[in-house]
C-alpha cells in the first residue's frame, strides 16, 4: 500500500514538471502551465524562479477600485521568465508600471512533489514596504531572492495595488476601500492552492512584511478574510497599533484626488466613475500633490474599517482593540525595529529651510499630522508634551534638534506601533522581539557626506534579507556583511520552519528569549546577537502614558 502511494506520487511528480530543458523549467498547475528560469543564490546554488505570475485579472475599467478578480485557468504556457510590471507609482521607468500588476514571484530549489506535507518546504511570503504607494516585489528592484534562497525554504514575493488605485475609500458602497489588502488575500489563497506544485508546504506559511507590509501582515492576523492562510508572522518596522486610529473611509482625500484629476466630487458614485476613466499614470503623477507637507502624512491612503455594504470585508474592527482582546490569529511572531528608523525625515525637515520654518512657526498645527496622532481627541494637550520631551525649549535647528527629531519621527511612526503590538500580542502568543543595530557599509541614508551611513535606518536591515541593487551589489562570502546575511536569513528561516528562530544553524546559537509579562525581552541584532531587556523603555512608556489602553497591566 505504502509503495503504491509512493509510486503514484512519483508519477504525479514527473507529470507536474513537464519539461526542464535549457534551464527553462515548465511547471503545470491547476490553472495552467508556467515557464520559469533558473538563477543562482549568493553561495552559487541553482534555483528555479517563476516571476510575474498573474494571480488576479488586471483591475482596469469597471474593475478599478473593486475587490480583485482571481485569475481564471489559461491555455498554453504562461511566461514567467522575468519580473512582471510593478503597480502604478511614480516609477523611474514609466513603462515598468502597469495596472496589470497583480503578480507574484515563486522561488524554489526543488519542485519534486513527492510525499505529503512533511517533505515539502516551509514557505515565506513577503509583503513589500513603501507606504502603500511605492515599490514592488520584483526581483530586480526591491526583493532579490539570492540570500533567502540559500536557506531551505520556498520564497514568494507579491505585488498589490498602490496609492489611490489600491486604497481609495469613500466610506460608501461606491468604493469601500482596502483593495490592496484584498489583493494580498487573493495572493495568499493562490499560495494555499498552488504552492505544493513548487515544492512548498501550504500548511507552513510565514507572512513577512516590512513597514506598510508589516501593517499588512499584522492586519491579516485580524482579518476575517485571511483566517488560516498563514501560520507565522514577521512584522518588521511598524504595525497598525500606533496612536493613529483608522476611519471607515477617506472621502475627503478621495475628493482631493478627484479634483486634481478634473472629476466632479459629487455625487460620489459619479466621482468614482469619472476616476475609472482616467489614465492610470495620472494617479502617480498627482501623488506628490496629495500630501499636505513634504511627503507627509506618511500614511496618506490608509487601511479602513469597512462598514458593511454586503461586501466581503477585509477589516471590520479596530486593530488595537482586537489585539488587546486576544481576538486575532495567535500565530508565533517576530517583530522589531532598527536603531535609527526615520532619521531621513528629521534630516529632510532640518536641512530644508521652508520645512524647518514650518516646524518653528507652526509646530502645534503640524505635529499631530507629522507624528501620526491626528485622530486623537487629546491632540492639543499632547503636542506640547511631545515637543518638550523630544525637542526641548527654543527654536528647532539642525545642530540642536537632529537626534530629538529623529527619535520623535521614529517613535511615532515605527517604534511605538511595534512596542504596543508586541505588548498586546505577547499576552496571547509567542513574540520574539528585536532591535537591529548592525551597521554595514551601505545604507538607505548617508549623512553628512554621501559615503557615511548615518546610522541604522528604516529598510537597512532589509539589505541582508534581499538583494537591493540600487543600494548595494550582492554581498559575497568575503564581504564583511556576509555574516549578517547568514544570521538574519538563518534565524528567519528557522522561524519559518519551527516557529523558533533559536533553532537556526548558527554558531553560537542565538539566545532569543520571547517577551514575557513584565519582561520586555529582545534580541539586539548587531555585530553580535545579544539578549537584552527593555527596548527603549523610557521613550515608549512615555507614549504608553499619552495613549493609554484600558485594562492592560
Ligand atoms: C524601461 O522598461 C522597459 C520595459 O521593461 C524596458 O524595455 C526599457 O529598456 C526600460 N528603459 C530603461 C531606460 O531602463
Ligand atoms: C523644501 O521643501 C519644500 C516643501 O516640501 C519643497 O517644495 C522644496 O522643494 C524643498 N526644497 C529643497 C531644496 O529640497
Ligand atoms: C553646528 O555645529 C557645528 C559643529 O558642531 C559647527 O561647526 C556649526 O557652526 C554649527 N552650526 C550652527 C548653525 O550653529
Ligand atoms: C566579493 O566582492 C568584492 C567586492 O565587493 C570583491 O572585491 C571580491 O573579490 C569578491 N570575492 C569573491 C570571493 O567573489
Amino acid at each position: 500500500m505504502r509503495f503504491k502511494v509512493l509510486l503514484l506520487n512519483v508519477i504525479a511528480a514527473l507529470s507536474f514538471v513537464i519539461a526542464q530543458r535549457n534551464s527553462e523549467p515548465i511547471i503545470r498547475t491547476d490553472l495552467g502551465a508556467i515557464k520559469g528560469t533558473t538563477l543562482e543564490t549568493r553561495l552559487g546554488q541553482r534555483f528555479f524562479a517563476f516571476r510575474g505570475i498573474r494571480y488576479a485579472n488586471p483591475p482596469t475599467g469597471r474593475l478599478r477600485f473593486r475587490a480583485p478578480d482571481p485569475v481564471l485557468p489559461w491555455e498554453g504556457v504562461f511566461d514567467a521568465t522575468d519580473d512582471g510590471p510593478m503597480c502604478i507609482q511614480p516609477a523611474f521607468n514609466r513603462s515598468e508600471a502597469s495596472e496589470d500588476c497583480l503578480r507574484l514571484n515563486v522561488y524554489t530549489k526543488s519542485m519534486s512533489n513527492k510525499g505529503s506535507g512533511a517533505c515539502r518546504k516551509d514557505v515565506i511570503v513577503y509583503i513589500h514596504p513603501g507606504g502603500f504607494y511605492v515599490f514592488s516585489g520584483q526581483s530586480r528592484n526591491n526583493a532579490g531572492p539570492q540570500y533567502l534562497m540559500d536557506q531551505d525554504i520556498v520564497l514568494v514575493t507579491i505585488n498589490y495595488r498602490l496609492g489611490a488605485l489600491g486604497y481609495m475609500s469613500t466610506g460608501t458602497a461606491d468604493c469601500p476601500g482596502n483593495m490592496g489588502f484584498k489583493d494580498q488575500v487573493v495572493a495568499l489563497k493562490w499560495v494555499r492552492d498552488h504552492i505544493h506544485r513548487f515544492g512548498g508546504n501550504a500548511d507552513s506559511v510565514t507572512l513577512m512584511g516590512y513597514s506598510a507590509g508589516a501593517v499588512s501582515a499584522a492586519l491579516h492576523m485580524i482579518s476575517p478574510m485571511s483566517k488560516g492562510l498563514f501560520h507565522r508572522a514577521i512584522v518588521m518596522s511598524t504595525s497598525p497599533t500606533g496612536a493613529l486610529k483608522f476611519s471607515s473611509g477617506q472621502l475627503q482625500l478621495a475628493q482631493k484626488q478627484a479634483q486634481l484629476l478634473g472629476c466632479e466630487v459629487s455625487p460620489t458614485a459619479k466621482m468614482i466613475d469619472c476616476l475609472r476613466e482616467k489614465p492610470p499614470m495620472d494617479f502617480a503623477d498627482s501623488l506628490q500633490a496629495m500630501f499636505v507637507i513634504g511627503w507627509y502624512p506618511t500614511l496618506l491612503w490608509q487601511p479602513v474599517i469597512e462598514p458593511d455594504f454586503g461586501q466581503e470585508r477585509f477589516l471590520d474592527r479596530d486593530p488595537t482593540e482586537a489585539f488587546l482582546k486576544g481576538d486575532f490569529m495567535r500565530v508565533p511572531v517576530i517583530a522589531g525595529i532598527t536603531k535609527d528608523e526615520f532619521a531621513s525625515s528629521a534630516i529632510d525637515f532640518l536641512t530644508n529651510e521652508t520645512l524647518r520654518n514650518e516646524l518653528n512657526q507652526n509646530f502645534n498645527s503640524f505635529a499631530p499630522l507629522l507624528f501620526s496622532y491626528i485622530t486623537s481627541p487629546d491632540a492639543n494637550r499632547i503636542t506640547p508634551l511631545l515637543r518638550m520631551k523630544y525637542l526641548g525649549e527654543g527654536p528647532v535647528t539642525l545642530n540642536r534638534s537632529l537626534q530629538g527629531l529623529n527619535d520623535l519621527f521614529s517613535d511615532s511612526h515605527i517604534g511605538f506601533p511595534i512596542h504596543r503590538f508586541v505588548q498586546l500580542a505577547s499576552r496571547f502568543t509567542k513574540v520574539y522581539q528585536y532591535k537591529f543595530t548592525y551597521q554595514g557599509r551601505y545604507s538607505y541614508l548617508y549623512y553628512p557626506d554621501d559615503r557615511t551611513p548615518y546610522g541604522v535606518v528604516h529598510h537597512d536591515d532589509l539589505l541582508y534579507l534581499f538583494v537591493i541593487p540600487h543600494i548595494t551589489a550582492i554581498f559575497n562570502s568575503t564581504d564583511p556583511e556576509n555574516k549578517m546575511v547568514e544570521k538574519l536569513t538563518g534565524m528567519w528561516a528557522a522561524f519559518a520552519k519551527h516557529g523558533n528562530p533559536n533553532r537556526a544553524d548558527l554558531i553560537p546559537k542565538p539566545n532569543w528569549v520571547p517577551v514575557k509579562r513584565n519582561e520586555d525581552n529582545y534580541l539586539e541584532i548587531g555585530e553580535q546577537l545579544t539578549p537584552r531587556k527593555g527596548l527603549f523603555t523610557e521613550r515608549f512608556s512615555f507614549w504608553d502614558q499619552l495613549f493609554p489602553v484600558p485594562n492592560i497591566e
